[in-house]
Formats: structure tokens, sequence, C-alpha cells
């Protein structure tokens, strides 16, 4: 018999409308919003593919969740059931709950990095980057080669290249050395995953020099579930048990919960060492709340405890991930150059095939994102060089970003496929008439994380 399609594991129960717009509106608004995607009201904008982070549909049981809300300052039910989740999936006994991921990152670059050091990853997400250098520390990506190779097609395009990370510890040694963080899936490539041999040669390298390794565990479900695909040995493990496994490799990890937690705020940090945790603890009153909330309310607690266990069953990550090999493989059938392979929370695409005629200089990602919304009102992001790269002053020198992508980031169970055929049609006739584009100039940017509130205009 021939296999019937795949279909979503829900139903639909609360729906969400949204606003027609007009190609003169739409026009309108982006001049208004200075062609800075960040600046567009979400109400003028019909498919959001800004971010997957935030934007997820809670479950009926989380919404359930929110009503057994136990808002006590301190040792509230919720945080119990938090801690035990947290605990139980990743191992590790220390746990300081956050409103987000970057306080998470805050913490964690305070009681480990002194100014000079160095800060090695796969690849740091940008509000990491900024915690590192904020604490006059060093970051360094230690990505293997092909992950910023769009076209190589490897099952695990987020690795860490180990040989450069072990060079780099003999040549440095662990004075100069205060961190290492690996985000997995890694995000700033297209959400390429980490596998575990991997995570376990970090783990040797870290035991060798003694330099505490963590994780930037985001989108650990969706690394979990590529390594069940992907890397031997794995088919018939659980979800679960992966991840316990990627975690049983760390000494602890941030997380921004807004991602694989499926909740709209929240965030973590998990430590093994009970020092560290002691430490962490005086940071976290003082910035974020009480170790029983950290920044959450007690009922958005029960509803990440609930998001945590959600995320790592099988149907629901199979869906997810298939929905966004979904829009990219539509995208790839028309030729048009994406970051391969396709990850687990975005299709990227490349811009340095789609728009050859545009120098980095000339933002290209932000060439396409005007051109995308005002055609479809469809929002993504450029992740290049208006976000990672960096002009000089005083020497007039530009430091280019190695990648030069749009993110099309696929929220949690808030689309459907129509959504994303309708995506696809707009992405394939702008890609159809590239040439007709034009690049950008920046009329505005503040000195941290630019591209968040830059300002633009198209250059005639
Ligand atoms: N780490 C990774 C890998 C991330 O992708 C993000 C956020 C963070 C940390 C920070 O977490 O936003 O909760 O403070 N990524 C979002 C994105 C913003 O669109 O990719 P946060």
């Amino acid at each position: 018999m021939p296999k019937l399609p795949p279909a979503e594991p829900f139903r639909i129960k609360v729906v969400e409308p949204l606003k027609i717009t007009t190609p003169e509106g739409r026009l309108d608004t982006l001049r208004k919003a200075h062609y800075n995607m960040f600046a567009i009201p979400a109400e003028e904008v019909f498919v959001d593919l800004m971010t997957d982070s935030g934007t997820s549909a809670m479950s009926q049981y989380q919404w359930a969740g929110l009503m057994t809300g136990d808002e006590s300052y301190a040792g509230a039910r919720n945080w119990f059931h938090l801690q035990d989740t947290i605990q139980d999936i990743t191992g590790f006994p220390f746990i300081l709950p956050t409103h987000q991921g970057r306080p998470a990152e805050n913490i964690l670059t305070m009681i480990t990095l002194q100014p000079g050091q160095a800060a090695l990853s796969n690849m740091f997400f940008d509000t990491t980057l900024a915690h590192v250098e904020n604490k006059r520390a060093i970051p360094l990506n230690l990505i293997v080669k092909e992950g910023l190779q769009p076209p190589v097609d490897l099952p695990f395009k987020g690795n860490v290249d180990i040989e450069r990370l072990d060079d780099y510890m003999q040549e440095h040694g662990r004075e100069k050395v205060g961190l290492i963080l690996v985000t997995v899936t890694c995000n700033n490539n297209g959400g390429q995953p980490v596998s575990m041999a991997n995570l376990r040669a970090v783990r040797e390298v870290a035991d060798r020099y003694g330099v505490p390794f963590f994780l930037d565990a985001a989108r650990f479900a969706e690394n979990a579930y590529f390594i069940q695909l992907r890397e031997p040995g794995y088919a018939s493990k659980s979800l679960k048990e992966i991840a316990r496994e990627m975690f049983s490799y760390a000494d602890g990890c941030t997380m921004s919960a807004k991602k694989d937690g499926l909740v709209n705020i929240g965030g973590f940090l998990a430590l093994r060492d009970e020092e560290r945790y002691r430490q962490a603890q005086q940071h976290l009153i003082l910035m974020e709340g009480f170790l029983t909330y950290g920044g959450m309310a007690g009922r958005d607690l029960e509803a990440l405890s609930i998001g945590l266990h959600e995320v790592l069953e099988e149907p629901y990550m199979a869906n997810r991930v298939r929905q966004v090999h979904f829009l990219g493989g539509r995208l790839l059938e028309a030729g048009v150059p994406l970051l391969q392979p396709l990850g687990g929370h975005c299709v990227m695409l490349d811009m340095k095939r789609f728009l050859p005629n545009i120098p980095q200089e000339c933002f290209p990602g932000e060439a396409l994102t005007a051109a995308l919304y005002l055609d479809s009102g469809t929002r993504g992001i450029g992740l290049g060089q208006l976000a990672f790269g960096r002009e000089d002053k005083a020497s007039g020198k530009v430091y280019y970003s190695p990648l030069e992508v749009v993110r099309l980031a696929v929220p949690r169970r808030v689309y459907t496929d129509n959504h994303m055929n309708y995506v696809a049609e707009s992405v394939i006739r702008i890609y159809e008439q590239g040439e007709t584009l034009h690049g950008m100039r920046l009329t505005w940017a503040p000195e941290v994380l630019r591209h968040f509130t830059a300002q633009l205009e198209p250059v005639e």
C-alpha cells in the first residue's frame, strides 16, 4: 500500500485571525520602520518567521497548567515541578530559573570569565557573544570549517573543530580560557546539530585542561532528534535518553526556554557544581528574583515544566522538523540557494548566491527581508553583515560576517503547511527577479547589537 502523507499530531482549538495587508500599506509600514524588521508592528505581518523564540503555541495542558500557578514569593509548588523536570531531563542538580536565556548567559559569564580570558564555542549566539564581550573576555568560534560552507551537506555541521579546540588550549592554557560553551543546535548556521561523539570529544578536551564546559541548550531537543536520526547507535534511543546523555558531558547549561521549552517566556541556568551554584545564586537574587521564581511567575514555571515534557515527545518533534523541511524542500525544488542540510528550526537563504550582485557591505540580507515583506507580508531576518559584521571607524576597515543569510524561523505548532507554501511561493518569485533588488545603506546604528535598532534605506 502507498504511504499515507504525514499530518499534524494535534488539532486546533483556538485561532488568532491575521490581518490582510496591501502592498501600498506594507510599503508605508516599511518606510516608517526604516527598513528594520524589528521596527515593524507584528499586526502588520502576515506570516511571521522572524523567530522561533517565544512564539510557540502552548498545548491545552500548558494552558490548564497556568491555572495551577502558585504565586507565592518563596517555594511555589510550580517551582518544585519545574526543578524536578529539569533535574530529570538534564541530570544537573542545581537549577536557577531566569526570565529568558540571556540572564542565564549573563550569570554564567560572570562566574566563569575574567577580563582578557577567551570563551570558546562552536558558534556563539549574538546575545551570548555580547555577554562574553561585556565581561571584557574574548569570544572565539571554533566550528568545523564545513559549518560555514552553506552548500556542503553533512550530518553534523554544528560540531566543534576538536583539533582547533585542542590546539588553542595547548597554546594558551587554562589561565587564558574561562569557558567552553557549545550551542545545540547551532542557531547561527541554521540550526545545525552537534553530534554526541563531538560533545564527548569536547568533554575530553575540557577535562584535560580543567576548563568548564557548558551547553547553550535553547534547542537541545531538536539536537537530540538529529542525533536519533543521523548518528549510528541512537535510532532506538528515546529523545529523553539522548538528551540526558548530551547533558551528561557538560558541567551545566544555559537555556532559553522560549525555544525548546515550548513557552512564550522563561529560561534557566543549570549547574553540576555546588560552589559555582552558590556564586550564581547571589547574582540571580540581585538581578532576576528569588531562587524559586527567578524572572518568572508561578504559572509560567508550570507551563515550562509541561513544555519540557512535550518537546521530547517523538510525534511532536518529528512533525516540527518535518514542517521546517517542507518549507526548505519547496525552496530547494525551485533552485533557491539555501544553507544545507536543512536544520531544526529554520531555513536559511544564502545571500551570497541568492543576491550575488549586492556586496555584503550593502546588506543583501536586509534588502531581501524588505523585498519579502513588501511582496507577501512575510517577516524574516537578516543574519549577516548587519548583525555580525563590524566597521572600524578609525581605519575604515570592514570586518565581514562569515555567513550572509536570511533566516526564516518557524514557530512551533503555530502555522500550517499552507502558510509554508505561501512563503515559499513568495521567496521563489523574488529569487527569480533577484537582479532587480538594490542594496541598503545605514542611516543610523548603535554600537552594540546594532541590527535590533539600526535604521536603513535602499541605495538607488
Ligand atoms: N542562545 C541561543 C542559541 C539562542 O538562539 C538565543 C535566542 C539565546 C541564546 C538567547 O535567549 O532570547 O531567551 O534571551 N535566540 C532568539 C532567536 C532570539 O531569534 O534566535 P533569549
